[in-house]
């Protein structure tokens, strides 16, 4: 190879060394009769020197070249002036003195500056992912990822893992996420479904034998996207055979654990992970999915304001809703529009309005003082723990919104108190929640994980009586507000599945038609068996320290599902539809999305 070195390695070893470097120019500053052009690859940057004693040529074509045009550089490695040093460059100590230049291929001036981090409109950013990508922070991004995923598959084939690919084109599923269809031109009329997540594939290679599997699998989901979704994303799957819970989470806490120690600076809040049943976190924290940097949790004062002059407090309670309440420490002293904001903040959540006490050295100010006794007031405070200078806050209303707002809450109080640490990462499972729950709108029993899920041995004989109280054997990893993963301990005996099945209000005749692939396979010696979705994408996004999910992705979709740089989706021409038995039957104009 022609180039001898990247960039970013040059350092005062290599002084006095010839050297070939290939790179794009990052930046070009001339200075007298010498010209700066510091030379980036994906290594990093390193200070070329032109000037006219050494070489008239090169000091020519560095006059002529612009950011971003491809160089080939051949000089001598030189230590830079005392006092020219860089210290925050990796290769701030040397420089190169240029005895040659070559122009590989000129740039036209990029859409947006490369050489600084700016913020950038993000459509501009997608439309010319490529140029977005030459930037450090995207690099370095893109870096980690790939050590990321280098470093799982590695730790998993120590630890017996059999790495396989399942089908992208796969029969539809019903009851999960929306899945994208593909039509068949060689099946007139009948559609392959890409897949929300290899779930039946991965129990199915437990019938078959392979005790261990993983696979970083591509899964699809057309659903709205948030900032934390994505139409196509990447699962780290796992499925064991001969486990039970308690083994699924050890390993995967492990694997967390030892990944982010090798890949980061970051620091485990808790170790061993703790442990939260579903009803006790969302009974704390308002969610199933804490963020636990912040230690504070909900407090319920329904009994306090039961007979209260408060009547928002009496009706909430009245129709078997909820007052809770939330301690913001120190924040007594917030002002009218503080606490305004506050109160839009919650009404934006579904509250209809937010209750403040502020806990001053001169009593305490709240707009509802006047509904409260003093005795009342007095056993809120110490209910929550309150101490002068601190702010409460309350909600009454539905129990879902009440969790909804004050969740929310809790976490915007710890941001704007600057105690959500980046560098510190708050892992935690949620496990035993409700295997099914209602859908008002279904009038029907719907799985809460999916309907593979084992129910919890104990609340089987409640599967007839009362499906709602029986809990599943299911788990979430959670980690600084997000669900990062999820799994369960699945059903490998048919006639429970089949029981499931019949719950979630299919009959035997369509769980055959649907499921009865994976029914027969279950009669022929099935293990037990369980396992475990990670996002990593959003793994990627607790790592890098992103709160969008786009800025881990190579090439990802806005947040209306489409690729800026190639334009998908887009339309194809008639001939190709026809190939594919597909008609058009498009909405009218005015009322396309
Ligand atoms: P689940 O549906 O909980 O489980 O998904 C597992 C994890 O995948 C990530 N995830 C997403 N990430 C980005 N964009 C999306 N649209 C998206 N949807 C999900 C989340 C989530 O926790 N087959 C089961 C796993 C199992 O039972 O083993 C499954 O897919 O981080
Ligand atoms: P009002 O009597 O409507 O002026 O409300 C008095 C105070 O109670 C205001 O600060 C409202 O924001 C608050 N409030 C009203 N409804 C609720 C509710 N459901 N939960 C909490 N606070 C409320």
């Amino acid at each position: 190879m022609r180039r001898t070195h990247s960039c970013g390695e040059l350092r005062p070893v290599h002084v006095g060394q010839r050297v070939t470097l290939q790179g794009w120019v990052h930046r070009r500053r001339t200075h007298g009769g010498l010209i700066f052009v510091d030379l980036r690859d994906r290594s990093g940057i390193v200070q070329m020197v032109c000037n006219s004693q050494r070489s008239p040529e090169a000091l020519e074509i560095a006059e002529a070249v612009r950011v971003e045009y491809v160089l080939d550089v051949a000089g001598e490695v030189a230590r830079r002036p005392a006092g020219s040093e860089k210290p925050d460059l990796a290769t701030g100590e040397v420089e190169v003195l240029a005895d040659a230049m070559l122009v590989l291929n000129p740039a036209r001036t990029p859409p947006f500056e490369i050489n600084q981090d700016g913020e950038v409109d993000e459509t501009l950013r997608l439309r010319y992912r490529y140029l977005d990508l030459r930037r450090e922070r995207m690099r370095d991004i893109i870096l980690l990822r790939h050590r990321m995923n280098q470093f799982l598959r590695t730790w998993l084939g120590a630890h017996d893992f059999v790495e396989v690919e399942t089908p992208i084109l796969v029969r539809e599923t019903p009851g999960g996420a929306r899945e994208f269809l593909v039509p068949s031109r060689v099946h007139p009329g009948e559609f392959y479904a890409l897949p929300q997540a290899p779930q039946q594939y991965k129990q199915l290679l437990m019938v078959a034998g392979f005790d261990r599997y993983f696979q970083i699998a591509r899964c699809f989901r057309d659903e709205d996207l948030r900032a934390d979704r994505q139409p196509e994303f990447t699962q780290l799957d796992l499925e064991l055979s001969f486990v039970e819970q308690e083994d699924i989470l050890q390993i995967v806490e492990r694997l967390h654990c030892e990944l982010v120690e090798a890949l980061t600076a970051k620091r485990l809040l808790q170790r061993p992970f703790p442990r939260l049943t579903f009803a006790e976190s969302m009974a704390r924290f308002g969610t199933d999915k804490p963020d636990l940097r912040w230690a504070l949790e909900l407090v319920d004062v329904g009994a306090i304001v039961a007979d209260s002059g408060f009547e928002v407090f009496r009706a909430a309670l009245a129709t078997s809703g909820q007052v809770k309440a939330l301690r913001a420490p120190g924040c007594a002293a917030y002002s009218r529009r503080e606490l305004d904001e506050l109160t839009r903040f919650a009404q934006a959540r579904g509250a209809k309005g937010l209750v403040t006490m502020s806990l001053t050295a001169d009593g305490v100010r709240s707009p509802i003082a006047k509904f409260l006794s003093p005795a009342e007031q007095q056993a809120i405070l110490a209910r929550v723990g309150a101490e002068v200078g601190d702010l409460v806050l309350l909600v009454a209303d539905s129990a879902e919104v009440v969790a909804a707002v004050l969740s929310d809450l809790r976490v915007e109080i710890a941001r704007r108190l600057g105690q959500l640490d980046p560098r510190v990462m708050a892992f935690c499972w949620i496990v035993d929640p409700p295997l099914v729950e209602w859908n008002a709108d279904t009038q029907s029993w719907q799985a809460k994980h999916h309907q593979f899920t084992m129910p919890e041995v104990e609340d089987i004989s409640l599967l007839d009586q009362d499906p709602g109280r029986v809990r599943a054997q299911q788990y979430d990893l959670v980690c600084n507000g997000y669900e990062l993963g999820g799994g369960s301990v699945r059903i490998h005996r048919r006639d429970l599945q089949a029981k499931i099945f019949q719950i979630l209000g299919m009959s035997d005749a369509e769980a055959q038609a649907k499921f009865g692939h994976l029914l027969e396979a279950f009669e022929y010696g099935t293990p037990p068996h369980g396992g475990i979705a990670i996002g990593l994408d959003r793994l990627m996004m607790l790592l890098a320290d992103s709160e969008n999910i786009r800025e881990v992705i190579a090439f990802p979709k806005t947040q209306s599902a489409v690729e800026p740089m190639t334009g998908a989706p887009a339309s194809v021409a008639p001939e190709r539809l026809a190939e594919l038995w597909v008609a058009l039957r498009l909405p009218a104009p005015a009322t396309q999305p």
